[in-house]
């Protein structure tokens, strides 16, 4: 028994947040953005869309685009760091708001590789049977933990959101192999120092700006050009093919050199690479599946394509997926 991804959905909020309304904001410039990173624009959640709204519009397409009702899911797994509140979890809500009554809902935390730590959750549930209809969803509204006068960070962060159904098949299709892993050595390369049980929120805490996501940018670029290179190749090899045999990478979207350094290393074309990180930064756990969407959406997968989904991102957390469609 194998999971296989029936379908896909996305939301992105509508207001746009270019690179030249940041030039206004902090000193920073397109050219330095769009050559460091490879964003030209971002999207920021309206002051009444919560990550639960954005989860509940991505989940409604992908229920709608696998002809599902929402009474027909039986497990709601949502990839975040940016939750609504701290109790209850940000999948609880979304269940309320879908009329979910018959799943069981639970969040996860791991950053930019949260929506595979979810898949692999997801997948492990499917395989046991303990699951038929599993919804995936990576979400988050980060603009509401960005220091906004903290130019190393405000210009990459962004919300959004993106979903996958589940279910089982004994059909050759589906994920391959899907491997997550962990170093909290480095915790600290991105964090968010207060709003914990460890510091929470006072005066002084705002007065010092620890209420917002802090990042070890070079640092972690460094180790993330690294680790997904090994990661991927690792993957592909446990999986039987090489890649030549991929027809799309679908990576976190963190850094475009991060990806064109991957795409590089495997001799892999920039065609066979899905981008977006231009249009909307980085989203973290909702990257890879606006970005999966997006490429189902535009027939960049066809059926028994190869696809490989890779992440990096705060804990440190790291994974990969290898998929055959
Ligand atoms: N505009 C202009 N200049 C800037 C900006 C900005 N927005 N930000 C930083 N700079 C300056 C720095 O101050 C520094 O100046 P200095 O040399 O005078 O000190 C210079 O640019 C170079 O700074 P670096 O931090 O070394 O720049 P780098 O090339 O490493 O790019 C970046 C920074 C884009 C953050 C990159 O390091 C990166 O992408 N890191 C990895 C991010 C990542 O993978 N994160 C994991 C997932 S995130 C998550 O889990 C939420």
């Amino acid at each position: 028994m194998k999971a296989r991804i029936l379908s896909t959905g996305s939301y992105v909020p509508e207001k746009v947040l270019t690179n030249f309304d940041l030039e206004k904001m902090v000193d920073t410039s397109d050219e330095w953005i769009t050559e460091r990173t490879g964003i030209k624009e971002r999207r920021i959640a309206s002051k009444d869309e919560a990550t639960s709204d954005l989860c509940y519009k991505a989940s409604l397409r992908a229920i709608k685009n696998a002809n599902l009702t929402e009474k027909d899911i039986d497990l709601i797994i949502v990839a975040t760091v940016t939750p609504d509140m701290l109790i209850p979890s940000c999948a609880c809500v979304l269940q309320m708001k879908l009329g979910a009554t018959n799943a069981v809902a639970f969040d996860i935390n791991a950053a930019c590789t949260g929506f595979i730590y979810a898949l692999s959750v997801a997948e492990k549930f499917i395989k046991t049977g303990a699951s038929k209809k599993a919804l995936v969803v990576g979400a988050e509204t980060l603009s509401r933990f960005t220091d906004w006068t903290d130019r190393s960070t405000c210009v990459l962060l962004a919300d959004g959101a993106g979903a996958v159904i589940l279910e089982p098949t004994k059909k050759d299709e589906g994920i391959q192999i899907i491997d997550i892993f962990s170093d909290g050595t480095m915790w600290d390369f991105i964090h968010m120092p207060a709003g914990g049980s460890k510091m929470p929120v006072t005066e002084d805490v705002i007065n010092k700006r620890l209420n917002f996501i802090k990042m070890r940018g070079n640092e972690t670029f460094k180790v993330a050009v690294k680790t997904l290179e090994e990661v991927v190749d690792a993957t592909l090899k446990k999986g039987g093919i090489t890649s030549s045999q991929l027809s799309l990478l679908v990576p976190h979207q963190a850094n475009i050199r991060i990806i064109q350094a991957m795409a590089k290393r495997l001799e892999l074309p920039m065609e066979k690479v899905m981008v977006n990180i231009n249009r909307y930064g980085n989203t973290s756990a909702a990257s890879i599946p606006i970005a999966l969407d997006e490429a189902v959406e535009e027939g960049r997968i066809k059926k028994g394509d190869y696809v490989m989904l890779a992440a990096f991102g705060g804990g440190l957390t790291w994974g990969a997926s290898l998929i055959k469609w």
